[in-house]
């Protein structure tokens, strides 16, 4: 990318309010005037304000042609931020996938970075888990469990299609984000890293969110598409259970989702696992099969992860073939066998190593 276009769009200014489309056919987005979007936005106004994270706040937005936006708005110029905006749209400019945000555009002059995505009218999976539409309990069962799906399919598309493979590392809750119709869409690629061919591994400084951070990246910034499983196992219990990733317990101890999940699962006790607020209405065999899948991803070694193609598969077979196969486990093995392709044994040998004291 590009730099040499955003020098070349510093100009922008000068234009009319229209967008233009980019003359470069590699890269299918926009780029708007700075007149337009402030436009869309009511000058950035804090009406318009959906949030703020760690490099700017995100504004609503409605274009000309009536079309509503998200507009994030970089904060104070810094190599670091410049860095995050130059990969930021280079990475969703090669991407597309029906579980990716989209981008529309983006902005540079001056100082100011703006990026345009697709508004998500139902917002971010924390605003329902966590947040402001939380007590409105929007997210029952069926919802979650293809919530999890789908941002395991974007992920997965990341990690296996996207050429060069693609890792996240910055999967939690807040870039989940929900369309009208509540499919998925993961966002928020400023943290990606391109891994070229046959690259298993890169050394880095260690970004993104604690409670979702990998063992073997935050203690010594080794960075792998499992580092991203690891995070999206996280993810999964959040969504199973309502809980936060790090909880703070009176007298301020901290305890993490994995370390309070690990006994419940060790008991087989998976029904109390699951969010209070769905009243008991989940299917108990797919609760069971998600949690064991998101054992597998928390292990604590990269190489005991599955990857997220195993995960999609299980996932998809806890809805497909859950039947047919509990059946078969039934008959054939007892209870700490084999669900779905995820092994029980497996699971709780995992949770029995060095699960305390945890990083
Ligand atoms: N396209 C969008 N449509 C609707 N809401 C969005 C959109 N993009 C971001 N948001 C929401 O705006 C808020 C701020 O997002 P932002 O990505 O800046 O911060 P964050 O995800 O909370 O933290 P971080 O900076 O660590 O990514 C979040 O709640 C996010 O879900
Ligand atoms: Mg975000």
């Amino acid at each position: 990318m590009p730099w040499n276009c955003f020098c070349c769009v510093a100009e922008e200014d000068q234009e009319p309010a229209q967008t233009r489309v980019h003359k470069n056919r590699d890269y299918p987005w926009e780029i708007y005037s700075l007149k337009e979007l402030l436009h869309a936005t009511n000058s950035f106004h804090d009406d318009n304000k959906i949030g703020e994270g760690g490099f700017g706040s995100v504004y609503w937005g409605r274009t000309s042609k009536g079309v509503e936006i998200a507009v994030k708005r970089l904060k104070t110029m810094s190599p670091k931020a410049e860095m995050e905006f130059a990969v930021e749209v280079e990475i969703l400019g090669r991407v597309r996938h029906r579980n990716l945000l989209g981008l529309r555009g983006f902005y540079a002059g001056g100082d100011e970075r703006l990026i345009v995505y697709d508004f998500m009218p139902n917002h971010s999976l924390i605003t329902h888990l966590h947040g402001k539409l939380a007590a409105d309990c929007l997210l029952d069962w069926p919802r979650r469990l293809s919530i999890a799906i789908g941002s395991a399919e974007g992920l997965s598309y990341l990690h296996h299609e996207a050429s060069p493979h693609i890792i996240h590392r910055d999967i939690k809750a807040s870039n989940v984000l929900l369309d009208t119709e509540f499919e998925a869409k993961v966002a928020d690629f400023g943290f990606a890293k391109l891994i070229p061919d046959g690259v298993t591994h890169l050394t880095t400084r260690v970004k993104g969110t604690l409670g979702y951070l990998a063992p073997e990246y935050a203690m010594w910034g080794k960075v792998s598409e499992s580092c991203d499983v690891y995070s999206f196992g996280i993810l999964l219990l959040e969504i199973i259970s309502g809980k936060k990733p790090i909880e703070k317990l009176p007298g301020g101890v901290k305890r993490d989702i994995v370390q309070w999940v690990t006994p419940y699962v060790q008991k087989g006790a998976f029904n109390q696992i699951v969010d209070p607020r769905l009243k008991g209405k989940f299917d108990k065999e797919q609760v069971k099969s998600t949690v064991l899948v998101a054992m597998k991803c928390t292990d604590n070694s990269p190489d005991n992860r599955p990857t997220m193609i195993e995960v999609v598969d299980w996932l998809k077979g806890g809805i497909g073939r859950r039947k047919k196969e509990i059946r078969k486990v039934e008959d054939t093995e007892d209870d700490q066998d084999e669900v779905h392709g995820v092994e029980l044994s497996d699971a709780r040998e995992n949770i029995t190593r060095a699960r305390s004291p945890r990083r």
